[in-house]
């Protein structure tokens, strides 16, 4: 396939105030595209949106909740008014929190679910209203590397990125006729604010994350610029760590092995009195 020229390609970006989101939004506007930017801390918008124009590009923004159907909707009008009809959309906006699963209550379930997973759909419908019609269009998807294997205490953030993958996936081919790409991004962990949200929603310290070598954690300018190598050339999954791509690989192909890997990993052991010492390890490591 031929190389896309983003340049005057518009493409909306949810989760733009910080991190992941606001690196994408400048490579992709370094591409030529212009960029709305969409978030709820709008003076954060702001000034991105001015550094970008600074630097000779196109941006504008505008407040945007994803959890509410009718915000995204406006955000994509606007991306429609204020550049022509939309050719790409990032769903990134996201969080994370750390907890066991009978800890976790319904409405934090449900909570993580309306950002993570119906943010997503509420921002790629309205999109996907303008890309059927032009028979082009490009939809990324922020899942995680952990929308392909889970790690204790977040379950459910895990649950939430396997939904958006397999959702993205079912899409790409029912849009790939109708001349629509759909990719799924799978970060590893990456130096943003995710992890300082997390703590603060989920009230302790991410035990697995302290277990993580410093090789495996990214820059956001390392998914920003892998985004932007996918909107020149699209292809179904992004994949920043060969590494952690071919561990997920070998999770899925032998599970029993995962499992004892990442117990050992993170020094869990089942049953009896090292069933307690786990427990002991873990609120030492949550600072409990
Ligand atoms: N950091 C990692 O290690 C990592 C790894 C894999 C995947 N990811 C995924 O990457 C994506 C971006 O995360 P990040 O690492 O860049 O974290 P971040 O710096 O905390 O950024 C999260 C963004 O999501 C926005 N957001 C959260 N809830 C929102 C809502 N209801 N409506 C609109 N925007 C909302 C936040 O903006 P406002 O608060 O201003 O609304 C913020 O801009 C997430 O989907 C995350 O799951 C992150």
């Amino acid at each position: 396939m031929p190389r896309i020229d983003l340049k005057e390609q518009p493409i909306c970006i949810t989760g733009a105030s910080s991190g992941i989101g606001a690196a994408t939004a400048r490579a992709c506007a370094r591409a030529g595209m212009p960029v709305m930017l969409g978030a709820r801390r709008v003076d954060r918008l702001e000034k991105l949106a001015n550094e970008i124009r600074s630097a000779g590009g196109r941006a504008e923004f505008r407040a945007c909740d994803v959890t509410d159907p009718h915000s995204c909707l406006e955000l994509v009008e606007e991306c429609d008014r204020a550049f022509g009809s939309i050719y790409a959309v990032f769903a990134n906006a996201g969080y994370g929190f750390v907890k066991p699963f009978h800890e976790t209550t319904d409405e934090e379930l449900r909570a993580i679910f309306e950002t993570n997973f119906w943010g997503t759909t509420n921002i790629i419908r309205p999109a996907l209203d303008h890309m059927l019609p032009a028979k082009r269009g490009h939809i990324l998807i922020c899942s995680s590397c952990l929308g392909r294997f889970s790690v204790p205490f977040s379950g459910h953030y895990c649950a939430t990125k396997a939904a958006q993958l397999h959702m993205g996936t079912a899409m790409r081919h029912e849009l790939h006729p109708l001349g629509i790409h759909v990719s799924t991004v799978h970060p590893i962990g990456t130096k943003t604010e995710f992890f300082e949200v997390s703590e603060s929603i989920g009230g302790r310290e991410d035990p697995v994350v302290k277990k993580v070598p410093s090789l495996f954690m990214q820059p956001p300018e390392r998914v920003a610029m892998a985004v932007v190598r996918c909107l020149h050339r699209p292809k179904g999954e992004i994949w920043t760590s060969l590494t952690i791509r071919a561990l997920a690989a070998g999770i899925t192909l032998c599970p029993g092995a995962g499992d004892w890997a990442l117990r050992r990993r993170l020094a869990m052991k089942g049953g009896g009195n090292s069933g307690d010492q786990h427990e002991a390890s873990i609120d030492r490591e949550a600072g409990r």
